[in-house]
Formats: structure tokens, sequence, C-alpha cells
């Protein structure tokens, strides 16, 4: 570019040329029309329209042109930044409909199509009051254990002081594996954990464990050959009866509500010395039917109480038979019914109904606490 104070010189201002500025668009319009997306055409775009473009440069030379000369180029300049911007804003807007095409496309719904459906299950109630019931020992410092459905009968009654003539062992009670002598059985309840446990870890132990145990009963509104326990188990130096208590308590509390009644019966269990079934007042009459022959209840055949479950301190032979010390250490443990606890918490009055799959009752108990 010459100086502002050089003397004119046509042939120096060559941009200024018709010809220039005709090859400046053409070339323009070539680099617009290959631009194949947005992306690229705001690349080039500095190059052509710019600042520092060829014609905008071209421009700013107008000024070092004899007065009577300037008119001429500055129109010339002028038609030709029209006409490169016109063929821009062209190539602009096809870019911009190619683009909207395609996302058109890709984002195409079919509404035809079948909808996704969400299967409108729940989790079974027992699954759910079985994990509320974990979370609630989890809380008071528990761990979780699980043990196997088949047993030896070393781990469901040996193990747990039940004898030999026992009548719990009786094919009345107990579902034998083939062959009989295998000493096999589908685990009648979820203690044998207890040993599992104790022989695996030294205390101080706190587990709870839930699972599924069988027995030879008819399936009616109250029975059921497969059912579930929670076990817990607590061993550690100190331990006594009041702890069992107030344990049970709050674990009644925490899934009932505040307002729940207990009351303790004393009992006998062989793994346990002593052992006592805490009863919970019944869901159904709330203990209104008791000597009041005009409103019988079924549910707890008028008692007022229906039995949750077993508990006792752990027997010393339990502890030795797991290599603990019984002079030093102390337990308690004891095995609710989750089907009967979900009974009392929802008022389910017939155990089919927990057994038949029907959707429409885990639909019916989603939500509960
Ligand atoms: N195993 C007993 C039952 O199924 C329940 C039970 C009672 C479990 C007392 C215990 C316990 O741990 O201490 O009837």
């Amino acid at each position: 570019m010459p100086a502002a104070n050089d003397p004119y010189d046509p042939k120096e201002v060559a941009a200024l040329a018709p010809d220039a500025l005709d090859a400046a668009v053409e070339a323009a319009r070539r680099a617009f029309a290959g631009a194949a997306d947005l992306e690229a055409l705001a690349a080039i775009r500095p190059a052509h329209l710019g600042d520092r473009s060829p014609v905008r440069l071209a421009k700013r030379e107008i000024g070092a042109l004899p007065p009577q000369a300037r008119a001429d180029a500055g129109k010339r300049v002028n038609v030709a930044l029209a006409a490169l911007t016109d063929v821009y804003a062209e190539r602009l807007r096809t870019l911009t409909r190619n683009r909207d095409e395609q996302v058109l496309d890709a984002e195409r719904v079919d509404v035809t199509l079948p909808a996704s459906r969400r299967a409108p299950g729940a989790l079974h109630p027992l699954t759910a009051i079985q994990r509320r019931m974990c979370e609630i020992f989890v809380a008071m410092g528990y761990d979780v254990a699980e043990g196997p459905h088949i047993e030896t009968t070393w781990f469901n009654f040996d193990a747990l002081n039940t004898p030999p003539d026992h009548p719990s062992r009786s094919l009345s009670d107990t579902f034998w594996i083939e062959p009989p002598d295998a000493g096999l059985v589908l685990r009648t309840e979820t203690s044998p954990v207890q040993i599992r446990t104790m022989l695996e870890r030294r205390p101080p132990i706190y587990i709870v464990c839930p699972g599924t145990v069988f027995r030879p009963d008819e399936l009616d509104a109250t029975h059921t050959p497969v059912f579930h326990q929670i076990e817990g188990l607590a061993v550690d130096e100190g331990l006594s009866m009041a702890h069992l208590r107030g344990t049970l308590e709050h674990f009644a509390r925490e899934l009932f509500g505040a307002d729940i009644a207990i009351r303790w019966r004393p009992h006998n269990f062989p793994f346990t010395e002593p052992s006592a079934e805490p009863d919970l007042r019944c869901f159904v009459c709330h203990g209104e039917s008791v000597g009041n022959p005009d409103r019988p209840c079924r549910t707890c055949k008028s008692e007022g109480w229906i039995e949750w479950g077993g508990s006792g301190m752990v027997n010393p032979r339990v502890l030795r038979n797991c290599g603990i010390d019984p002079t030093v250490y102390s337990g308690f443990a004891f095995g609710m019914g989750i089907d009967r606890s979900l009974m009392f918490r929802s008022g389910i009055e017939d155990m089919h109904d927990m057994f038949e799959g029907d959707v429409r009752f885990s639909l019916s108990l989603r939500g509960e606490p």
C-alpha cells in the first residue's frame, strides 16, 4: 500500500481495478460454494468479508486515488461488497436449511411406533418389609448375614442343642432330603445361620439374617410351607435379657409404630435359656374380642395377642458348640416371622395373598414404610 503522501500512480492501486474486484468476488463465490457446512462457511468468511479481505483492503485504498477517480472506484468497491454479501447470505441460507433438515431427520419421532411401556410392577411386599427390617438393625450397628436353604442336621438341630428325639426333627415338622441318611434338611428356621456366624467370627457379634424357611404345613389363611424369618444374634460381654427386650421393642416400634403393644411370655427353646416369646396386640380386634362372645376374632382366636416370634439368651451349650467361652460372653437371639410381621403391619388376613403372585397385591402395598 502506498504511503499517504506518495504521488498517485494508478498501477499501484491495482486492487481497485475492476478485474481485481471481479476476481475477488469470483474467488469468494467459489470458496463459499465449496463450504460444505455452516462451520466451514464461518471459517472462511473472514478471508472474503473480514477487515483484511481483498475487497475491504481495496476500499481503504480509495483515499489514495485522485479525487476525480474516487467516486467510480467507490461504486465498484461497493458493488463488489454487495455482491460478496449476497453470495455469502445465499450460501448461509442454503447451509442453514440443510442443517435444519438434517436435524429434523435425525430427531424424527415416529408417533405410530408402540410406546415403550414401563412395567407397572413393585417390589413384593415381603421383599420390601424384609429390607425395612434389615435397615432398622443396620442402623443399630448389625450386619446382615445369609445361609443356605439346604442345611445339615448338625447346623439345623445338633449345634443348636436340639436333642436327637426332639419332635421338631420328625417328618411331620421337617422336610428331609433324600436319601434319609444323608443328614440334609430344608432349613426349618434361620437359627443355623447363628451357628455359621459364630464359627466364622469372634465376638462381639451383631447380625440379622433374613431368609426363607420350610416346614410341612398346609397352606391356609395363617400357615404356609414356605415362609420367612428374620433371625438376630448378639454375642458380647455383659449382654442380658434387658438388652434383648430393649432391642426387640425398638424393632417393633420402628416397624409397626410407636403405639405398638408387646407382651412377653416365657417359653422354651433348646437354643436359648431362658426363652421368651414376644406377642403383639392383635391387629384385627385390638384385644376387643377378649371375653366378648359377641365379637369373636378368628385372627387371635379371641386372645387379643398374636405370637410374633421366639427369643432368649443364647444357651451356653450353643456358645460352647461354636468355641465361644460362655464364662466371658453372653448372647441373645431371636427369630421373627417376616410374613407374620407383614400381616400385622398391613392388616393382611389371608396368607394366600402373599403367594399368589397377583401384581395388584404388590401395587396395593407399594409405598408402605
Ligand atoms: N427358631 C425359632 C422358630 O423358628 C425362633 C427363635 C426362637 C429363634 C428363639 C431364636 C431364638 O433365635 O432365640 O420357632
